[in-house]
């Protein structure tokens, strides 16, 4: 029967206590971790947020009540013990930082029982991670999960810390607001006065912190909640937050400045680990060419080699057709990999062809029986061909060459992720390194195949380069954004850019993106009336948040730096949301729900 805890007052958390502390009278008070009866003592281990402390309940010192009370104790109930603490002599647990002692109770509420557990709450655990999300409230109880939601916070603060030394102003924006064009599907919220008519769920803070500029506040951020409607994976949530910031009078170097610090001061505050700077910059193209990604993790090496000149008359048609059609054969040099098993070269073959690639050719040098190449388009190329490629490359005996050949996008997608893949298998990867990097100089647009027009690859609001916008007619592709990422271990972790503050530029970058006038004045009106009046020139930047707790925590996934993440499908399998509504409610709206449909869809 749950007790009260009237005339108990918590001394302090079970960790706390010290060998200092031997012989004060205290009162904890936490979860029962385990508790067992030896032979006339009973041992607990007390838990709570700040570690264990081991509690006895001796029937001499306790009397006969408190000790059968005590002898009723099973995981997870919820406890406040008084006793004394005293020294644990030679039997210390030096596993336990308060192995040392323990408290000699005297004694015991049960302030609430534990049913039977779905799980236990141990650090270590095999369950599923569905049944731990549908109880997160356990889960969270986990030692892992506590770090983790105790480091975020450790982070936060040293953001807002930082943020404030630097003269930034934490404003807070709307999450109902208008549909922002910042690229993923939104998530819209009906309204009851306005039947019919729906606010959108901020992607970002995008346009308010540009109109924040407008008003003057020259540096804001925020720890802001995004929400988007967009495929879930390992570093993707609905709904997130970002380390939201926007600068006035200020050019790219100035937000690279103020993030290095920022970086630098985070980590050694969070971590202990100082990071060097400053950090290394590399424009999308070099990420692209040499990395084949926009993000590339730097923590190995295995650069990529374009050949296409080497090959481009050879009579291999794969790669002599596609050079002509516009496209790239590039290759990856592994070093001393040439013989490589046949079944994990097909591996890499497949990872290829996962990513749309037509094939993985390879060459591995000198490996054959007798020291000939292995070459699976050897029959389509002469000897000094195969030599040239080899020497392109940089190769040596033994080495093993991998080959793409495709469009740009696709041969860099393809290489990218095979690079990717041996950096995995080999064990490349420098498991302990911080490889931080700036990507800058991203293209302004991208041809979205889809759509057949160019659209915005940051978004519509990302300056040009004051050099490339005489392009912006004649060559729209080429124009380079004052646009940057910064990567982290392969990871995009943020990214931002100079904001258009001029009309002209704007105007034409609107055109470009094929929005009438009309179109533009009614998604964002607001944002270009409001520059009309004196708008400062201002640049910007957000990190996910959750994906910088991710990567301190050392987490393979940001669910596990978020007290109450949802898992693929979007929903939280803990409250059971999303669900169906009153139809009150939905009449309140004037919402119809289309049964049909999605019955439908139930049944597909
Ligand atoms: P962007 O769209 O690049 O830029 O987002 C910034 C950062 O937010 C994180 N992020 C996510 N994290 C978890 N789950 C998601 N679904 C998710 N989507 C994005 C990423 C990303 O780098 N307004 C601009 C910033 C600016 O220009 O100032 C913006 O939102 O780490
Ligand atoms: P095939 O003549 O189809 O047997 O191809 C010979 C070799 O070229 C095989 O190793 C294929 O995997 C490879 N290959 C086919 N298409 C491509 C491509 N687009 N890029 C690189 N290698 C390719």
């Amino acid at each position: 029967m749950a007790e009260s805890m009237l005339g108990l007052k918590r001394t302090a958390r079970c960790g706390e206590f010290s060998v200092n502390d031997i012989g004060k009278e205290v009162t904890v008070m936490g979860w029962v971790q385990k508790s067992r009866n030896k032979g006339g003592l009973v041992f607990t281990d007390l838990r709570d947020r700040s570690g264990i402390l081991q509690i006895i309940f001796e029937e001499d010192v306790c009397g006969s009540e408190v000790f059968a009370k005590a002898g009723t104790l099973k995981n997870e109930y919820c406890i406040a013990v008084k006793g004394n603490i005293r020294s644990r002599g030679k039997d210390a647990n030096t596993e336990l930082a308060t192995g040392a002692i323990e408290v000699e109770a005297k004694e015991l509420r049960i302030l609430s029982e534990s049913a039977v557990l779905p799980f236990q709450i141990e650090a270590d655990t095999n369950t599923r991670e569905e049944l731990r999300l549908q109880y997160r409230y356990l889960d969270l109880r986990r030692p892992p999960l506590q770090k983790n939601i105790f480091l975020r916070h450790k982070l936060c603060i040293a953001v807002r810390n930082y943020m404030d030394e630097q003269g930034f102003l934490e404003i807070e924006t709307p999450t109902f607001i208008k549909s922002t064009p910042e690229g993923a599907r939104d998530y819209l919220v009906p309204s009851r006065v306005h039947q019919g008519e729906f606010y959108a769920l901020p992607q970002s803070p995008q346009l308010l912190k540009q109109l924040l500029m407008c008003s003057g506040f020259d540096r804001y951020f925020q720890l802001a909640r995004c929400y988007r409607d967009e495929d879930l994976r390992a570093d993707r949530q609905p709904e997130f937050t970002q380390i939201d910031m926007e600068l006035s009078f200020a050019d790219v170097d100035d937000v690279i400045a103020v993030n290095e610090g920022l970086i630098k001061r985070i980590w050694k505050e969070v971590l202990g680990v100082d990071i060097e700077l400053p950090i290394e910059r590399m424009t999308w193209q070099t990420a692209m060419d040499k990395y084949g990604s926009d993000k590339p993790d730097l923590r190995f090496d295995l650069p990529i080699t374009d050949i296409s000149d080497v090959v481009k008359d050879c009579e291999f048609s794969v790669f002599a057709d596609t050079i002509k059609n516009g496209g790239y054969v590039r290759a990856i040099c592994v070093p001393g990999e040439g013989h490589m098993p046949r079944k994990k070269i097909d591996a890499l073959v497949d990872v290829a062809k996962y990513y749309g690639g037509k094939g993985l050719a390879y060459l591995c040098v000198n490996c054959g029986e007798n020291g000939e190449h292995k070459c699976s388009f050897a029959k389509f190329m002469k000897p000094e061909e195969l030599e040239a490629i080899i020497k392109a490359c940089g190769a040596k005996e033994g080495d093993l060459i991998v080959i793409a050949a495709d469009k740009f996008t696709k041969v860099c997608q393809v290489l990218g992720n095979v690079r990717l893949e041996l950096g995995k298998t080999l064990g490349l990867i420098d498991q302990g390194a911080w490889r931080f990097l700036w990507i800058t100089e991203f293209p302004l647009l991208e041809w979205s195949e889809e759509e057949n027009r160019f659209m915005a690859m940051h978004h519509p609001f990302t300056s040009p380069m004051e050099e490339d916008w005489e392009y912006i007619d004649s060559d729209p592709g080429r124009v380079r954004a004052k646009a940057y990422d910064i990567v982290l271990n392969g990871t995009e972790l943020g990214g931002g850019s100079v904001r258009i503050h001029r009309a002209d530029i704007q105007e034409k970058m609107l055109e470009v993106l094929g929005f009438t006038p009309e179109k533009a004045q009614s998604q964002f009106g607001f944002l270009l009336e409001a520059f009309k009046y004196g708008v400062p020139p201002h640049a910007g930047l957000a990190y996910g948040l959750d994906r910088v707790a991710m990567w301190m925590a050392g987490a393979d996934s940001i669910r596990d730096v978020m007290a109450f993440p949802k898992i693929k499908d979007a929903s939280d399998l803990m409250m059971g949301a999303p669900s169906v509504v009153d139809k009150q409610q939905l009449i309140d709206l004037a919402i119809k729900v289309d049964e049909d449909i999605i019955n439908k869809n139930k049944e597909k």
